[in-house]
């Protein structure tokens, strides 16, 4: 969601808050704005849409000034035109901000009493007003600071400069993620590591209810309580270079490509080729005493976490329950002491898996979290924290992050079957031989790219799209759906085969493009019978199978499209590339804004 960059810099600062604002791109967002100071005064350009528009506007109307704030709005109250765009200011004060402030109509009546005039519909202008009015009392920027944050509810970050102060930024994080990056003689502010990467890599992150004062020469961060703490200076592993396209037209399509390497990656961290096990860094709980485990994410690290109850239970032969995050945190369930929660999340900070978490550990429950951005919040929050090492993520449709968060979850499976006591030496052995053949495997199915995008352009113009699968393949048939209707806005559906008959089947009609994912597995002949039922309704069946299951569909007619043949811990990860290749083609062919789908935001930082 929305991006915050801040830097007090050396020299005129616009230019590289721009730069460090296209990095935040990927967050999703459709206006974007940037204030500095200037011979005195505060001065600022905003523009509605793309990053293009505000260089266009600072092109004709430049902003000089060496420390600045910028920012790239998602919009929650208020629509996307250039009123709303951030940065939000009075004579005193400009802020950006990100997340949602809960109790801003009652601090904006109160500002109107005094005589503030607000210019926007937005939340965000009430804390302009309330820290020009704090100032307008006499109190200094910092006690002002400190006095405001008492008075605001919500989950949100901001960042905020004032007038009289050249040499200071202020942040504040309750919900949000800051990252604060310390230069050499400069400081910088961000969202999180990826906007700052080209600054800087000494990172510190501001934790929950924390407020900071950035000068040019360091931070001083005041915690919930006001006092003075320090917070630990870590050095990012995001590096410049890994945030650009390549070869590649877009974002997605580059991470699809690089899934043999990173999934690669993500085994090297849990395979142990000596040993031939895997092996996972010590547990904060002994397997044999958990009562059950909750598995808790959204979109489609949900997806993830569904597919991980399959493995668990049947390979673990663990009690295992999965849930979204969004419905999970409201329904404040019981949960049996002792239990494991474990929370899948890309980006480590979407708002409602991270409440979920404070919840489950309000409920004693041990935290493990699987993540991908290495400090984010609930990786710093987990008792254990697992990691994908999946690299930056940047297009907003889940590609890479989703298949390594298997390949981790595949090895967890396989871990705590072995400490559960079903799994023996030589299965643990054969099932780690399955999972180091997997990049190998990848590799070999990206070659159904070609394929994909010759069906992508029959699907492209069609209005809706059914996805089927069994067993593991259902977690996929429902990621299937999802990956296609964010980037391509086609209707589309994901359901469990066996389902069909309860009510989607009324939906097929001639031409209605039905995609069937059929490993050969043990439920390949049920799905198969599920394809006839499709295929005598006139539905346009495209069969994702093995070469096993393409040489038993032999004569129908269906178009098959064969993936590599592979054991069913890690087929359900293979059949995952064409319907992310199908999805991408089928954006592109609409003439889609593929990286960063309308509404859209890469991590969802607002409930
Ligand atoms: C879909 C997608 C989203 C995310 C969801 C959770 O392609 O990217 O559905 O999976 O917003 O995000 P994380 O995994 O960052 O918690």
């Amino acid at each position: 969601m929305c991006g915050i960059i801040g830097i007090l810099g050396k020299g005129p600062v616009a230019g590289r808050i721009l730069d460090a604002l296209k990095r935040l791109e990927y967050r999703g967002y459709d206006s974007a704005g940037i204030a500095t100071i200037t011979e005195g005064a505060i001065d600022r350009r905003r523009a509605s849409g793309k990053l293009v528009n505000l260089k266009t506007l600072l092109g004709s109307e430049p902003l000089a000034g060496d420390i600045g704030i910028g920012h790239t709005r998602w919009a929650t109250h208020g629509p996307p035109i250039e009123k709303n765009a951030h940065p939000h200011a009075t004579e005193r004060v400009a802020v950006v901000h990100n997340g949602i402030i809960e109790n801003f109509a009652e601090l904006r009546q109160e500002l109107v009493g005094f005589g503030r005039v607000f210019q926007s519909d937005t939340d965000t202008e009430v804390i302009a007003h309330l820290l020009t009015h704090l100032l307008d009392q006499g109190r200094d920027a910092e006690s002002a600071m400190a006095e405001m944050m008492s008075r605001l509810d919500g989950a949100f970050a901001f960042c905020a400069l004032v007038k009289d102060r050249p040499d200071l930024l202020l942040a504040a994080r309750q919900g949000s993620a800051v990252a604060i990056g310390l230069g050499d003689g400069e400081s910088f502010i961000g969202s999180d590591a990826v906007g700052l990467a080209p600054l800087t890599r000494r990172v510190v992150y501001l934790e929950e209810g924390d407020w900071a004062a950035v000068r040019r020469d360091g931070v001083t961060i005041h915690a919930r309580d006001g006092q003075v703490v320090d917070r630990p200076v870590t050095l990012t592993e995001v590096s410049d270079a890994e945030v650009g396209k390549g070869n590649y037209r877009h974002f997605m399509e580059k991470e699809i490509h690089e899934q043999p390497e990173v999934i690669g990656d993500t085994l090297g961290y849990y395979y142990n080729p000596i040993r031939r096990r895997i092996v996972l860094p010590p547990l904060p709980f002994r397997i044999a005493g958990v009562p059950r485990i909750t598995i808790i994410a959204a979109g489609t690290s949900f997806y993830a976490g569904m597919l991980a109850k399959y493995w668990l239970e049947r390979i673990g032969r663990l009690s295992v329950e999965v849930d979204i995050a969004s419905e999970f945190r409201y329904r404040q369930p019981e949960m049996s002491p002792g239990g494991v929660s474990l929370f899948i999340s890309q980006s480590g900070e979407t708002l409602d898996t991270l409440e979920a978490l404070r919840y489950a550990r309000s409920q004693g429950q041990i935290i493990v979290s699987l993540v991908n951005v290495p400090d984010s919040s609930m990786a710093r929050e987990a008792d254990l924290c697992l990691r994908t090492y999946a690299g930056p993520e940047i297009g907003v449709a889940s590609t890479k992050a989703f298949t390594t968060q298997l390949t981790v979850l595949a090895c967890l499976t396989l871990h705590l079957a072995r400490e559960h006591g079903k799994l023996s030496t030589d299965e643990m052995a054969r099932y780690a031989e399955q999972l180091i053949r997997l990049p190998a495997l990848a590799a070999e199915t990206l070659e159904l790219a070609d394929d994909m995008r010759a069906i992508a352009e029959e699907i492209a113009p069609c209005r809706d799209v059914l996805y089927l699968g069994r067993g593991a393949s259902y977690p996929i048939a429902m990621e299937g759906a999802l990956k296609l209707k964010e980037i391509s806005y086609i209707h589309a559906e994901g359901y469990a085969a066996g389902e069909m008959k309860h009510g989607p089947i009324a939906l097929i009609t001639d031409g209605v493009p039905v995609i069937v994912i059929a490993p050969s597995d043990e439920l390949f002949h049920k799905t198969a019978a599920n394809l006839q039922e499709v295929l005598a309704r006139g539905g346009r069946a495209i069969v994702l199978t093995d070469t096993e299951g393409a040489a038993k569909l032999k004569g129908t007619k269906a178009r098959v499209f064969t993936v590599p043949k592979a054991e069913p811990l890690v087929a359900p990860i293979l059949f995952t590339i064409p319907i992310q290749l199908m999805a991408y083609s089928v954006a592109v062919a609409r003439g889609n804004d593929v990286d960063q789908p309308r509404n859209l935001a890469k991590s969802v930082t607002v409930e």
